[in-house]
């Protein structure tokens, strides 16, 4: 097995304003006290992890009144230089879209406009040449078909079945070009029978990695960046080969995000430097 890693350019964007005022998700509790300075500075540690490893953090203005904009996975779904923007499921995230896709323009990015609800790469991951796709709770399956027009890769649509694992991008991971991480009870029986097609050798998570967003993790090929808390997909993943990285994000947790949620991939775009 080659465990080259690859040098990737990500987009992330400050938690300045992050607080749980609402909730979309099963894990935000408005009612329960959130530390925005803490937010901060596990956030500033993560940046510094993928610094470390040689990575590039292009940066996006927080807005004032967008406490998930930290989320920046969220903000587009970009391969080459083409970046689809998105449309959210919920009006309290509406306005995070517009700023995401200014970005996108700003920054050279031939950008395309969702015609359905589609929350980028929260739901939409490349594996090789398959984008995966998730669906039951946020992006609609009709923007699937979509993102195959504009992207021109297979499009494979995975059925989202538990609330807890809303976002694709929470209960699969991209450890490098062939193989993912996954939790199998997160999908419907069709698209369990459908991942164990593609990836027979697909490292399983359980349930209790899955409860600390330990999914929701980072690889590059060789390093995979993930929650701290899951311990036991971090011992499969060294097992395997990889090289893991535990950061602790409890604080963003609460709104229901965890490392992947924060980064969102650039790819081989025509980003500013
Ligand atoms: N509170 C945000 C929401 O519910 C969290 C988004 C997490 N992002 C992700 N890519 N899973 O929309």
């Amino acid at each position: 097995m080659t465990m080259d890693a690859t040098s990737q350019r990500f987009l992330m964007c400050r938690p300045t304003y992050f607080a749980v005022d609402y909730a979309i998700n099963p894990w935000m509790d408005p009612t329960a006290p959130v530390d925005t300075a803490l937010a901060i500075r596990q956030w500033e540690q993560l940046r510094r992890t993928y610094l470390d490893l040689g990575h590039t953090v292009e940066l996006i203005d927080p807005v004032a009144g967008l406490p998930d904009m930290v989320f920046a996975a969220n903000g587009g779904t970009v391969i080459g230089d083409r970046a689809m923007a998105v449309q959210f499921r919920d009006p309290q995230r509406a306005d995070e879209a517009p700023a995401y896709r200014a970005w996108f323009e700003a920054a050279g990015f031939e950008v395309y406009d969702p015609k359905h609800v589609n929350e980028g790469e929260g739901d939409v991951l490349l594996v090789g040449d398959h984008l995966l796709a998730g669906t039951g709770f946020r992006t609609a399956h009709a923007s699937h078909a979509q993102l195959q027009e504009v992207f021109g890769h297979p499009v494979v649509t995975l059925q989202l079945v538990d609330p807890r694992f809303y976002h694709l991008d929470t209960a699969l991971t991209v450890l490098d070009e062939r193989t993912v991480a996954y939790l199998p009870e997160a999908f419907s029986p069709g698209s369990r029978a459908v991942l164990r097609r593609l990836f027979p050798d697909a490292v399983h998570a359980t349930m209790a990695d899955a409860e600390v967003l330990g999914l929701n993790a980072v690889g590059d090929g060789r390093h995979v960046v993930l929650p701290a808390q899951a311990t036991g997909l971090a011992a499969k993943l060294r097992d395997r080969g990889y090289q893991t990285i535990g950061v602790d994000l409890s604080e963003l947790r609460k709104a229901g995000g965890g490392p992947k949620c924060c980064t969102l991939r650039l790819r081989q775009g025509k980003a500013s430097q």
